[in-house]
């Protein structure tokens, strides 16, 4: 599985304000580009506090690059996938509409009526860890220990991977984002570095979670694009700790 990360921020660091509220943070440029990295992903993954806040679609904007797609056998839009422990996600989320397949990979403490609610809306609950505790028989089960009740991100992974997912995109927030890398699943990371400070001790970072005090992972800087008023950092995640 090759993982992509992609997100954008304020040259301090920020994905959003302090109010969680989404922000234009780059401009047609970068989201032309955003729109041709989803184009090559198979799925599309967020986690369930970036529905909440944004009710994002992740569907491609460009009609040729579906067209594309749809050419060379593939589906139309890349598949989405929200990592939701308990399944919040509304089930009225734009996400779970007919556009792609929608995988939600939760933790065995989502209740049974919640999963069976969120796949009459239209979702594939995929359950991470647990060994299949308090199972409905309807969903798929996934090998993995969940972390303090949160989605194992590593199962979630090898989950996607088992239904011939091969390219992952990542799009935020920066909790699954830091999550992401703590499992050392990330290959990838562009960042969109908007002109703009958003500031704000309790606004989304990049990586937010627990952070890390040691091996801190560490990036190439493979390409710098200026694009729109900013500029879009790309990196390859190394090997190599310190
Ligand atoms: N600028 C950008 O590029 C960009 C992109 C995306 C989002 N955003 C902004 O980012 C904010 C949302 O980010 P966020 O960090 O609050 O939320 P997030 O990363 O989208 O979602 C975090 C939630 O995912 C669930 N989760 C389940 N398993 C997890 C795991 N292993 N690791 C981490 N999370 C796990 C947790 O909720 P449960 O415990 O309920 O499972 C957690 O609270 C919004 O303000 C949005 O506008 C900005």
């Amino acid at each position: 599985m090759h993982v992509v990360v992609n997100a954008a921020q304020s040259v301090d660091g920020k994905l959003a304000t302090r109010r969680r509220e989404q922000l234009r943070i780059s401009g047609a440029e970068d989201f032309d580009r955003v729109d041709r990295v989803r184009a090559a992903a198979d799925a599309v993954l967020v986690g369930v506090g970036t529905v909440i806040a944004d009710d994002p679609h992740l569907t491609l904007d460009e009609e040729d690059r579906r067209v594309e797609r749809l050419r060379n056998g593939r589906p139309g839009n890349p598949a989405r996938v929200v990592v939701d422990s308990t399944g919040r996600t509304p089930t009225d989320a734009r996400i779970l509409d007919d556009a792609a397949t929608t995988y939600l990979l939760v933790s065995p403490a989502t209740p049974p009526e919640r999963r069976e609610a969120l796949e009459a809306a239209g979702a594939e609950v995929v359950v991470v860890g647990g060994g299949g505790k308090g199972g409905t028989g309807s969903e798929s089960e996934a090998e993995g220990e969940s972390d303090e009740g949160h989605v194992d991100l590593g199962a979630g992974i090898d989950a996607l991977a088992e239904r011939g997912i091969d390219r992952l995109m990542v799009e935020g927030g920066g909790e699954v984002i830091y999550s992401c890398f703590a499992a050392e699943a990330v290959d990838e990371l562009h960042v969109y570095v908007g002109s703009m400070v958003i500031g704000g001790r309790d606004a989304p970072t990049l990586a937010d979670g627990e952070g890390f005090t040691d091996a801190f992972p560490r990036l190439d800087l493979v390409g710098t694009e200026r694009l729109d008023d900013g500029i879009v950092l790309s990196y390859e995640v190394g090997d190599g700790e310190s």
